[in-house]
């Protein structure tokens, strides 16, 4: 029925344009957006915050544990706080990107972050959820796994635009950021076995968002 619920998850390496796509789906089909990605990086900040070392994984854990996050799901707005604090800005920054990837790593902080995006998943009615684990971790049973890929230098184009950066500074950070994503133990970024790879490198944002609808269709009355 038009009411049926479906989670979409959306995987991918940095770049391949998960972000804009996954708030312009949630967009079209009324639901909300999580960017998991966000949730890290702000356990991140409060990281640097504390003084921590990045690299310390039981004091990254205990400031996780001790971080409250306001997790803002709206596509059109997805606002993030941490400890009261507005910390969309700085999240993006080159300090919370530097660091994201060892604090992504303690298995700790991925369980407390992994509770909770099954939580909002579990409240939610449509929901797009991007990620590097979604479909592998967090939602096994999604409505619709992508896993979205691009070439290296269409992902490097795509991030240093994003965030007004040289474009080989940005290529090279990617590659570092991959290689740390997809060799730690706790949760590589991997391709969930049933999901379905859509390469993006020379599509438009339109074309790959409809792309999904329609895979979506195909699945559900979405
Ligand atoms: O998508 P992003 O660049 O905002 O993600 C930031 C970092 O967080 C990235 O280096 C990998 C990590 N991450 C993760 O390990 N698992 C997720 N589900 C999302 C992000």
């Amino acid at each position: 029925s038009r009411s049926e619920r479906c989670v979409v998850a959306v995987d991918g390496p940095s770049g391949s344009g998960k972000s804009t796509v996954s708030r312009r789906l949630a967009s079209r089909l009324g639901g909300v957006y999580l960017d998991t990605g966000a949730m890290y990086r702000s356990i991140t900040w409060a990281v640097l915050r504390s003084g921590v070392d990045p690299q310390d994984a039981d004091a990254v854990a205990k400031v996780a544990a001790e971080t409250e996050l306001e997790i803002g799901t709206d596509p059109l707005a997805p606002h993030f706080r941490a400890d009261g604090m507005d910390v969309d800005a700085e999240i993006r920054g080159p300090e919370v990107t530097a660091h994201v990837s060892a604090v992504a790593a303690v298995p700790a902080v991925r369980k407390q972050l992994v509770d909770q995006q099954r939580a909002i998943i579990a409240a939610a009615g449509h929901i797009v959820v991007e990620g590097r684990d979604i479909g592998s971790v967090v939602a096994p049973d999604a409505t619709l796994k992508v896993y979205l890929t691009a070439s290296a230098a269409a992902r490097a184009q795509r991030r240093s635009a994003e965030v007004a950066a040289d474009v080989d500074a940005t290529a090279a950070d990617l590659a570092r950021r991959d290689q740390l994503d997809s060799t730690r133990a706790a949760s590589p970024l991997k391709q969930a076995g049933d999901a379905v790879e859509l390469d993006t490198t020379g599509m438009s944002i339109d074309e790959v968002v409809t792309a999904l609808h329609d895979l979506l269709k195909t699945r559900v009355n979405a």
